[in-house]
């Protein structure tokens, strides 16, 4: 491994997703020592930039993700040092043909690895794919290409897509991310289920009354409208973070952790989900509001978005998964734009006790008597458990209390 080098091209290295996440993301990976002794970040996009530019666009995005880390700022600038820029058109061979002789450079005839990370609008992927992979591909190491969503819009967009990107790759180079699995709470969804003795035997239609999966961000579109009006928040959020999410959350236990083993069992829980009925949704689209003196625009005031449009800035969703384990139960799915606060969050909410002998003591309120399991994967992670207890004193009053793993404390 010290003697071959890995090259991370990010093409559409300005766009908001480069600079929102993955800079940031190599860093961290820099940062912790994951990086391969011997590797170069290239930006590739089509606005003219020095490497010294695009070395102060980047460090602009890093952040040291726990504070009084000493060092950081020094791993910065060597993590910088290891950026470089080019520009190219996404559907030039010929540009693509002059990185690779920059990255040639670089590599200094060893085994070379070529990574393409595509943060560029899905109109373009495949014509980037061609170019990476007719003009830049390695001679003598690994070629891999890594998309986000949108995979298409629908399942026949979705297949031509892949049909297409199969032109020019094999499957085993082509890498699809969903970043939301990347979290540190939804990797532990298994451990905590599985790990565990007292969840998974809950974990089911018996004890279990619904589920909720819960994203909201507490910004609009903020010029990202001319990608998201094409989509709407069913095709953003739930479509992919959240199924992922509910996924993990509902299988089977898997015969290992091998990746393939994992797949296998989500894609049974997706297989046997009910198609979603019209009746079981319900869609919205943020108007402009004022709170404290300052106005928000309303979603269609995006420049980015036609005056006129009907994108769905908000749904909410009940999908069933019609197996032994899950019947009946509702996985209920909400996600917006634009709403009062940020968060993303699991909530299970469980059966009522069957004749609790305490209910009077909780007075009418016998929702407020049910535990509730929560799983906050952003912000300032969490888990804690709605349990019911005594009051301290004299008389038997009860009163919910959170038994609570909160991650920054621990
Ligand atoms: C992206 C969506 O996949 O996830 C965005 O396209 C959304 O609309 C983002 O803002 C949220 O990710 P995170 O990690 O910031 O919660």
């Amino acid at each position: 491994e010290n003697e071959s080098t890995v090259s991370i091209t990010v093409v559409g290295a300005s766009g908001d997703l480069a600079k929102k996440k993955i800079f940031p993301a190599l860093f961290a990976l820099y940062y912790e020592g994951c990086l391969p002794k011997h590797f170069t970040v290239y930006g590739y996009a089509r606005s003219k930039m020095t490497d010294a530019e695009l070395r102060n666009m980047v460090s602009k995005t890093l952040t040291c993700r726990i504070d009084k880390r000493e060092n950081c700022g020094e791993k910065m600038e060597e993590f910088l040092k290891r950026c470089f820029y080019h520009s190219g058109q996404y559907d030039s061979e010929e540009n693509f043909a002059q990185l690779d002789k920059k990255l040639k450079e670089h590599e200094g005839g060893k085994v070379s690895n070529r990574l393409f990370y595509l943060s560029i609008p899905p109109n373009i992927f495949i014509d980037a794919v061609k170019c990476a992979s007719s003009s830049a591909s390695s001679g003598n190491g690994w070629t891999r290409v890594i998309v986000e969503k949108p995979f298409g819009r629908d399942s026949d967009s979705s297949a031509a897509l892949t049909k297409a990107l199969k032109q020019y790759l094999t499957e085993d180079q082509i890498f699809r991310i969903d970043h939301y699995l990347g979290k540190e709470l939804v990797e532990n969804l298994s451990v905590l289920r599985f790990s565990n003795l007292i969840f998974e035997p809950l974990w089911s239609r018996q004890y279990i009354r619904n589920v909720q999966l819960i994203f909201s961000e507490d910004f609009g579109t903020e010029g990202r409208g001319g990608y998201f009006d094409h989509y709407g928040i069913i095709r953003d959020i739930m479509q992919n973070h959240l199924l992922q999410i509910l996924a993990l959350f509902a299988m089977e236990t898997p015969v290992s952790l091998d990746a393939e083993d994992i797949r296998n069992e989500k894609v049974k829980v997706l297989r046997s989900m009910r198609p979603l009925q019209l009746e079981d949704v319900v869609i919205g689209q943020y108007k402009s509001h004022s709170k404290g003196g300052v106005t928000y625009p309303a979603y269609t005031d995006d420049k980015t978005v036609p005056k006129d449009s009907l994108t769905p800035t908000f749904a909410a969703a009940a999908l069933f998964i019609d197996n032994a384990r899950w019947d009946g139960v509702p996985f209920l799915m909400k996600a917006g734009k634009a709403l009062h606060n940020k968060r993303a969050e699991i909530r299970v909410q469980f059966r009522h006790v069957p004749g609790n002998l305490y209910n009077r003591n909780f007075g009418t309120d016998l929702d407020q008597a049910t535990n509730e399991l929560v799983i906050r994967v952003q912000p300032d992670e969490a888990i804690y458990l709605k349990i019911n207890n005594k009051v301290p004193g004299l008389g038997m009053r009860l009163d919910c209390s959170n038994l609570n793993l909160h991650y920054a404390a621990r």
